[in-house]
């Protein structure tokens, strides 16, 4: 089986906190690292749809999902029902904690800090999301288990779901897999646009548009924050 690679992709913070259309640069560029995936895994380049739920459509076999945040964004092609999220960890709403989980589960993770938050969250939208389900699902979805401390698995519909996540630059990435064999990407964003920027000279706006929202951001591998 090939291991799956996710793409986690930097945008940079001044550049793209001052756009007004930042939300469309994050996803264009969620777009981006989802052709990068694709690529990688032999999987067509484009024509990725969602239905008018707006549930990522496989193609081709294969499966996909993104996400984008303010600094960072994420993808993943697999050929089996995927999901993917990424947070920014950073303390909420105290409140947050009973919303997310029950007892049990907060007992489960053994810590109630906001780094087990959004590990767990992350997890919940992750397997959410391969599910096709929004947030209205979430009290279906129950921690079961955490083998270590970049693997959980959960409880969704009767089905389990094994997820890894990766810890960068004060952000988690969840990724639903069926092994442990996870390879994140850090991708250097703006070499990736550079070279489609080259490919498609004199075709549009977008890719120029990306360029100047994107960090120079090189690195492979786990990290923790
Ligand atoms: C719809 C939902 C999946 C969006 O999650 P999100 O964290 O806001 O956004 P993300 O950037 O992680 O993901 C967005 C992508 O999910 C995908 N998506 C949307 N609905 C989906 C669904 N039902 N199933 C699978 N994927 C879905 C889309 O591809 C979307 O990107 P696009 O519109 O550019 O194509 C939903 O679970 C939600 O609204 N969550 C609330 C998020 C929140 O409150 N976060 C606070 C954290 S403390």
């Amino acid at each position: 089986m090939r291991p799956l690679e996710p793409i986690l992709m930097a945008v940079s913070t001044g550049a793209a906190a001052r756009t007004p259309d930042r939300v469309s640069v994050q996803r264009a560029l969620a777009r981006e690292a989802l052709r990068e995936c694709a690529q990688r895994c032999g999987a067509p380049a484009d024509g990725w749809e969602k239905d008018e739920n707006d549930v990522p459509q496989p193609r081709a076999g294969y499966h996909w999902s993104i996400s984008h945040k303010r600094r960072w964004v994420a993808a993943v092609v697999a050929e089996r029902p995927v999901g993917i999220d990424i947070e920014q960890i950073v303390p909420r709403n105290e409140a947050m904690f009973e919303a997310l989980a029950g007892e049990d589960e907060w007992t489960t993770l053994g810590e109630r800090s906001w780094h087990a938050f959004f590990r767990l969250w992350t997890a919940k939208e992750a397997t959410l999301k391969a599910n096709g389900k929004g947030i209205e699902d979430f009290s279906k979805c129950r921690l079961v288990e955490v083998p270590d401390q970049e693997t959980v698995r959960l409880i969704h519909n009767h089905r389990e779901w094994m997820v890894q996540h990766f810890f960068h630059d004060e952000h988690v990435a969840a990724v639903t897999c069926v092994s442990s064999d996870v390879r994140w990407r850090v991708l250097d964003g703006r070499a990736t646009l550079r070279a489609r920027r080259l490919a498609l000279r004199g075709s549009g706006s977008l890719i120029g548009r990306l360029h100047g929202h994107v960090a120079d951001v090189r690195s492979e591998g786990r990290s923790r924050t």
